[in-house]
């Protein structure tokens, strides 16, 4: 479905993107871990059409995005959750909500709104209260919700989890899966690699703009690397 190719992606002189290729099969959740200052934000902006690539190639469904604008790119069923969430704090949830199905048919929002309220139903409870009176979990949950909104096929999450309780970050992985079930393909960044390699198919591990291990999710979990660099074992 995702197909990137020796992708380098810089800022001015500094590469932060150093050559890397990964494939996410349709269906799957592929996880990229790393910690911090990796890339992993860098690659899903480009993916996204945010941030254009210095050198390499991007297909999504066999079609060239790298060079496409943003708009267009979700239009063909690339939705982007971004780091650190970017809600409108003071427009309501339902207004948040709206925001992320722009590109969709005034015929279709209706339901769209409707399958977000039923991912997430306190969106539906708290529709109208203002966005940034939510909790950061339930932040999380509005920014799913929008990103949802436009029916991708390929949903990329960036670090979902950051500053969650366990409980809540359970949640959203739960959450993952359901989507996954209902058959979104997830490109899903993470620096809570436990949670994220549990429930991968397949994984890869970003090192300063490289890909230093890739793997399935459980295989990567198992590895001495992984435990050592991410999971503080000795
Ligand atoms: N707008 C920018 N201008 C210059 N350098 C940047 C910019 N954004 C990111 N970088 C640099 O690119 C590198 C990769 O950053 P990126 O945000 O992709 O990392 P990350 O893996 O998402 O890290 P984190 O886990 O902290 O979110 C870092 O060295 C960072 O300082
Ligand atoms: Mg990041």
């Amino acid at each position: 479905m995702l197909e990137i190719k020796d992708l380098v992606v810089s800022y001015g002189k500094i590469k932060a993107v150093k050559g890397i290729s990964v494939t996410v099969e349709q269906g799957q959740v592929v996880c990229l871990i790393g910690t911090n200052g990796a890339g992993k934000t860098t690659t899903l902006r480009t993916i996204s059409g945010l941030l254009r690539p210095e050198s390499g190639s991007i297909l999504f469904e066999g079609e060239r995005i790298d060079r496409a604008p943003a708009h267009k790119i979700v239009t063909m069923g690339v939705a982007h959750s971004p780091e650190g969430r970017r809600i409108f704090p003071r427009m309501s949830v339902e207004e948040n909500l709206l925001l992320g199905g722009y590109s969709r048919r005034d015929s279709e929002l209706k339901d769209d709104l409707e399958a977000a309220f039923e991912l997430f139903p306190i969106l539906r409870e708290r529709r109208a209260q203002p966005a940034g009176t939510f909790s950061g979990g339930e932040q999380q949950m509005l920014a799913m919700g929008r990103a949802m909104m436009s029916r991708p096929r390929l949903l990329l999450l960036d670090e979902p989890s950051m500053g969650l309780s366990p409980l809540m970050m359970q949640r959203i992985m739960q959450t993952v899966r359901t989507l996954r079930a209902q058959g979104t393909t997830i490109l899903l960044v993470e620096q809570n690699a436990q949670a994220a390699l549990k429930l991968a198919d397949h994984g890869y591990v970003l090192e300063v703009g490289s890909i230093v291990l890739e793997g399935p999710g459980r295989d990567l979990l198992a590895s001495d690397e992984v435990r050592k660099a991410y999971l503080g074992e000795e």
